[in-house]
């Protein structure tokens, strides 16, 4: 039917996909010289869409629905069955209202007062400690501090094995096999974990603050005026737990950014805000992290010369529209001070997906984000000192998600005065 439209021929490109990983979407529409293209997946027919006004286009209620969209595969891993993110309509808005009370500018500055402290407690451990994988010790930082934070009570001795599940969680969304499976295995262990919680605070047996995340997941209201299941509120408390954890990739890239980027260092030592979110803000761009969405026709519509027909499925890509030439001149340069002159454009850069937030599904935690590598940033570059010993500081734009191959070792840490 879509005779304009390219169609990237071949019975099935499920493994270019899995091949060319964050550029499978990006390299042919600079092929096809066109921001949308047909292709089949997975044994489906499926429009793969890049750049700003295919962002708007997606993230119109009235075209697309997310009911049908994410595969069961990621749903037992990283989102938990039939959560937010599958959800549509005023059923969606409520629980998103829930999700956004949560993530205030006073939850994202005491988030980031909390992270500061652990870092420095961390740096005071392991003074001395040699060799110091960056990636480890974020996620432990951050599940002390997300748990703390939430409520969640967490004994020192579990942060290792919870950190890792909620990584693994995390690392199943783009594999088959192993990591697939390991990312099942952990969200199972997590979520009878946190349902555990939430019945012990429901039984009166574990006290909650009012206003934490806790409290608020366990006693929520549908808009039929019952509370969630214990399985949907303990998954929904994970969908807060897991992703703050899940800011050490983007930690870990900040810290290779300063390390191939070393001029920054001079500059950012004033510890100045501003400085500190553009840079955060082009680690957000630059790396990858989320490859692509996935959402269905809602009705039958039609956008650039293309049909989309009720239930097809299209992707809309993250990775390339965030290095597309067209928004970002140069974009394959890492340079913080582009951030100066952007508009702040809702639809351009979507690391963490597009729109506004409490509208549709674009990520409630940015700020949260945003907030914490700062703070992250603020203390790798000016709190304490360390080498970079030799290591593989490469990281792969195949493997789903990434990450730099060494985890960023650093050794000789010292705390500066
Ligand atoms: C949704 C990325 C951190 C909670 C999303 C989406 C992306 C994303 C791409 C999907 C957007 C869409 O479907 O249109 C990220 C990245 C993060 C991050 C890269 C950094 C590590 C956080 C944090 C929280 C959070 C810190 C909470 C504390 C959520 C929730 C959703 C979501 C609840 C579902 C929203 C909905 O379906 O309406 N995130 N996120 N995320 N994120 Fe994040």
């Amino acid at each position: 039917i879509n005779e304009k439209v390219p169609e990237d021929k071949s019975l099935d490109n499920s493994l270019a996909l899995m091949q060319e990983g964050y550029l499978f979407i990006k390299n042919r529409v600079d092929k096809y010289q066109s921001d949308l293209f047909e292709t089949r997946l997975l044994g489906q027919k499926v429009i793969c869409m890049s750049g700003e006004e295919a962002a708007k286009v997606f993230y119109d209620p009235e075209r697309f629905q997310r009911t049908g969209a994410a595969p069961k595969r990621v749903q037992k891993t990283l989102f938990g069955v039939n959560a937010i993110q599958t959800m549509d309509g005023q059923a969606h808005k409520h629980r998103k209202h829930l999700f956004m009370s949560l993530m205030t500018p006073s939850h994202q500055n005491r988030l980031a007062d909390l992270v500061m402290e652990q870092w420095q407690a961390s740096a005071t451990k392991l003074e001395g400690a040699g060799r110091i994988v960056l990636f480890d010790e974020a996620q432990m930082v951050l599940c002390r501090v997300a748990c703390h934070w939430a409520g969640v009570p967490l004994k020192e001795s579990e942060v290792k094995e919870r950190a890792k599940d909620f990584s693994a969680m995390v690392d199943a969304f783009g594999a088959l096999g192993p990591r697939h499976w390991k990312g099942r295995r952990a969200r199972r262990r997590a979520e009878e974990w946190i349902k555990e919680v939430i019945e012990d605070v429901r039984a009166g047996k574990l006290m909650a603050n009012e206003g934490s995340v806790l409290y608020a997941m366990a006693f929520h209201k549908e808009l039929d005026g019952t509370q969630l299941d214990t399985q949907m509120a303990a998954i929904e408390l994970i969908n807060v737990l897991r992703p703050i954890v899940a800011i050490a990739t983007f930690i870990t890239f900040t810290a290779l950014a300063l390390h191939e980027n070393p001029e920054w260092k001079g500059k950012l030592c004033s510890g100045d805000s501003d400085d500190l979110e553009r840079f955060i803000q082009e680690v957000r761009r630059y790396y990858p992290f989320g490859p692509f969405l996935g959402a269905r026709v809602r009705r039958d519509f039609s956008w650039n010369q293309c049909e989309f027909k009720e239930g097809m499925l299209v992707l809309l890509d993250m990775y390339g529209t965030n290095h597309d030439s067209r928004l970002w001149e140069r974009p394959d340069e890492f340079r913080p001070e582009r951030f100066k002159e952007w508009k702040g454009s809702l639809f351009d850069f979507i690391p963490q997906g597009g729109g506004d937030p409490a509208m549709g599904h674009r990520c409630p935690g940015e700020g949260i984000t945003v907030e914490v590598m700062k703070a992250s940033l603020d203390f790798i570059a000016n709190k304490i000192d360390y080498e970079v010993p030799e290591q593989d500081l490469s990281y792969s734009l195949t493997k789903m998600p990434t990450l730099p191959e060494s985890g960023f070792i650093i050794s000789n840490m010292r705390q500066k005065e």
